[in-house]
């Protein structure tokens, strides 16, 4: 994995994926051991969209590393504000750093940025397109939670249309296999074709696609949620229209099994009931966590420092 970008999850194998989530949970339980890993090392954020979990987590990754970072949050105060290119500033800070964490709003930014890099370039989030340290997130949630990733039927909820971090995980979830996706979402917000061409492609995944969640919620072991992408939106007014579409509260989690997980990417708006939280089943701040001990087992990956001690899942 050593100088990889990673654009999508694609760009990882399966046994490279399941290398990082053994990774990560080595280092949730060794904080001190792997505190200097990547002593010397910088990374540059470089964020031209809006975010808390993803930047903070992979600066706080790195820092936990025994890194540095550097890098802007919002382009204004980036020369980006004075017309310049994305490869032209993936040249520069190419010169600085040992590893590029991206987000961008346009979709194709971050493979952009990786051809005209010289370091390993991470997509985090690229548009309406992918999110794949989401992703990572994600599996090592439902890792934690049901000890695997497959043999599972999968709700996603909500803006499945623009939700990059839904987009990820049905296309990484495909390659693992035996995966049924329940796609629940208005009409205006459907999962994009090529999405639906990959379970397509995957002959022991499968979808149904539904408008009501009361009516499925009940088969599912896992329920995404997500948050209408106001962002990506060209009229206000829709928006407005289908933003609360979905609101997941006590009431509708009487129908669910004890055993299903509850994840949402965040931020949420009204797709959760502040009262979940309080449920077992709500996952989405373990999601956070995980987020920042997968990101801290991908960048320590990718710019090829070995974690002390830790003995490779593929040696075992
Ligand atoms: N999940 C996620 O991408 O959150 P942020 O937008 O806060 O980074």
């Amino acid at each position: 994995m050593i100088g990889k970008s990673v654009i999508s999850l694609d760009d990882l194998s399966i046994s490279q994926i399941r290398e990082l989530l053994h990774k990560a949970q080595y280092i949730d339980s060794h904080r001190r051991e792997v505190a200097h890993t990547c002593d010397g090392r910088v990374l540059a954020t470089l964020f031209y969209e809006p975010s808390t979990r993803t930047r903070l987590s992979f600066e706080t990754a790195m820092l936990r590393l025994g890194g540095k970072v550097i890098g802007f949050a919002g382009s204004q105060l980036s020369s980006a504000s004075k017309g310049e290119s994305i490869a032209d500033t993936l040249k520069t800070v190419s010169n600085y750093v040992d590893v590029v964490a991206i987000r961008h709003p346009k979709e194709g930014a971050a493979l952009v940025a990786s051809r005209a890099a010289s370091v390993p370039v991470i997509n985090a989030g690229d548009g309406g397109h992918m999110h794949p340290t989401q992703t990572l997130a994600d599996l090592a949630t439902l890792q934690s939670r049901f000890g695997r990733v497959t043999d599972l039927t999968v709700g996603l909820c909500g803006d499945l249309m623009f939700g990059r971090t839904v987009h990820s995980l049905i296309e990484t979830l495909c390659r693992f296999g035996n995966v049924h996706f329940v796609l629940i979402s208005p009409d205006e917000l459907k999962t994009p074709q090529y999405v639906l061409d990959r379970i397509d492609a995957t002959p022991s995944c499968s979808y149904t696609e539904v408008k009501d969640l009361v009516s499925v919620i009940g088969d599912l072991d896992v329920l995404y949620m997500t948050r209408v992408q106001q962002e990506r939106f060209f009229n206000e007014d829709d928006y407005l229209r289908l933003r609360d579409t979905y609101i997941l509260d006590e009431d509708k989690l009487q129908l669910a099994k004890e055993s299903m997980a509850v994840l949402h990417p965040l931020p949420r708006i009204n797709e959760i009931a502040v009262e979940v939280d309080n449920d077992p089943r709500a996952a989405y701040f373990e999601q956070v966590k995980n987020g920042m001990l997968m990101r801290m087992a991908l960048e320590s990956s990718v710019v090829g420092d070995e974690l002390p001690g830790y003995e490779p899942l593929e040696a075992k």
